[in-house]
């Protein structure tokens, strides 16, 4: 629409230097210390909401960082748009290996380099400028909430509680959102879903304290040597995970439907090159695509116990700890996952030590039908913007929210992200590009339209 692009052609520089200046407050939700940054970056959140043309915002207190919410309803009788997004982001560290400070975002070669360009603060700010785009225009196609939280890098635990307290007013026909990624601008693509999650903490106690590694070794269970060969042991030699029952409620796919999620373009070798790998590495039978999509996972997320100072200290630690993540795949249930790896867990322990496993956050996988209007509404605004059809995909992230949009509100979601998988997002140089940015304000508000008409409206 010619309106439209005005607009944003009109306003591209300031629509970009709104974000960088975003960019540029740390809201680390996982630090304490950021506290009052991650609320600075509230406030900012919905000035820009209000900029954009919302009749109320309001900035909602939690038990942890506060919710964002704000409306731009135009008719009662017109279909309404959930938009959710996050403004809190992942912590920087570690800070030597970024080439510019994660808080202060430059742009090279076309990229805004910052923690949270990509995730989230680049993308949920494509809405707030599209919604701007469209009250600006007054071309507005429906009904409007946005929702951006400071709490989905740690777990959303206070948004499902907020959710359950809101129902009325958190109505809408379809929850929209971008934090998730496209395979190229060349071939745009949709993710059709979300793998869940389970993370665990175990811990492993030997000797009532550190021992020396001389008088005590070989007499008494090292808990590092037990915790590896533990770890060890949670996939056999096809890379199959071994917790008894974890594989029972995995939906499997059928072979067309595999045959057809393997027709995304992937270059493997390609892929090999960028990560620095000579050769790829999962369950056998799968292909990466599927591996990463459709295929739970169970990964050491960190791990420590002994001394790893400087120089040689010989030590026979009395306590071993790792992180473990499990990625989950549609009908596992991320409570049970958890209760199944704590008990394996706990049974291979050999008896020279005790074993203590406590649970993090979870949440569970989704599937987005791509047959359903807003789908397609999502597929036909790529369209009109990309000149292409997007590509179906699963994505092997998570967002434990979604699951609960849909349990508690009743109400399905679209995942219209930009971002790509080399966007290095929870890692060092997170970036963005300026292209996706645009792109995605340029595509939103045909969501906005065609899922209106598909409303019949
Ligand atoms: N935006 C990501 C999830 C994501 C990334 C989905 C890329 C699909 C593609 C989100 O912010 C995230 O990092 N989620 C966490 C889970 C959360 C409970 C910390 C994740 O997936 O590790
Ligand atoms: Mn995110
Ligand atoms: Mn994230």
């Amino acid at each position: 629409m010619q309106a439209w692009n005005d607009y944003l052609s009109q306003n591209k520089d300031r629509f970009l230097n709104e974000l960088l200046d975003l960019l540029r407050i740390p809201s680390v939700s996982a630090d304490s210390k950021y506290k009052n940054d991650v609320a600075r970056c509230a406030e900012a959140v919905k000035e820009n909401m209000l900029k954009a043309g919302c009749n109320t915002v309001e900035i909602c207190p939690t038990a942890g960082h506060p919710i964002v919410y704000g409306e731009k309803i135009i008719d009662a009788s017109l279909p309404t748009i959930l938009v959710y997004g996050h403004y809190d982001v992942q912590p920087a560290d570690p800070l030597e290996l970024w080439h510019s400070g994660p808080f202060e975002p430059v742009i090279k070669d076309g990229k805004i380099y910052a923690r949270g360009a990509c995730d989230d603060k680049g993308q949920m700010f494509m809405h707030i400028k599209a919604l701007e785009v469209m009250t600006k225009t007054n071309t507005q196609p429906c009904n409007v909430k946005i929702m951006i939280e400071g709490e989905e890098e740690v777990g959303s635990t206070n948004l499902g509680k907020f959710l359950e307290e809101n129902v009325a007013k958190l109505k809408a026909d379809i929850v929209l959102i971008s934090d998730t990624s496209m395979i190229s601008m060349e071939h745009p693509s949709i993710e059709s879903g979300l793998r869940g999650l389970a993370y665990m903490e175990v811990e492993v106690t030997g000797p009532n304290r550190d021992l020396h590694s001389g008088v005590y070794g070989g007499a008494v269970a090292n808990p590092i040597n037990i915790l590896a060969k533990m770890i060890a042991s949670l996939h056999d030699e096809n890379n199959r995970i071994t917790i008894p029952g974890f594989y029972d409620k995995v939906q499997e796919l059928s072979a067309a439907e595999r045959t057809e999620l393997n027709k995304a373009p992937f270059d493997l070798n390609e892929y090999k090159a960028e990560l620095g790998i000579k050769a790829e590495l999962g369950e056998k039978g799968y292909t990466t695509i599927e591996r990463t999509g459709i295929r739970p996972t169970l990964d050491v997320n960190g791990i420590w116990g002994g001394y790893i100072g400087e120089g040689a200290k010989t030590v026979l630690p009395s306590k071993a700890n790792a992180k473990i993540s499990m990625r989950l795949v549609p009908n596992q249930v991320s409570g049970e996952i958890s209760d199944l790896f704590k008990n394996h867990f706990e049974s291979i322990a050999p008896a020279g030590v005790t074993v203590k496993v406590t649970a993090h956050h979870g949440g569970e996988a989704v599937v987005t039908p791509t047959n359903s209007p807003a789908y397609q509404a999502a597929a036909k605004a790529i369209k009109t913007t990309f000149g292409k059809d997007p590509i179906p995909t699963r994505g092997g992230g998570s967002i434990p929210i979604v699951a609960l949009f849909e349990k508690v509100l009743g109400t399905k979601s679209v995942l219209l992200g930009f971002g790509l998988d080399n966007d290095n997002i929870h890692s060092p140089n997170e970036k963005y590009d300026v292209f996706n940015y645009y792109k995605g304000i340029e595509t939103i508000p045909y969501f906005h339209k065609y899922f209106t008409e598909s409303h019949g409206k």
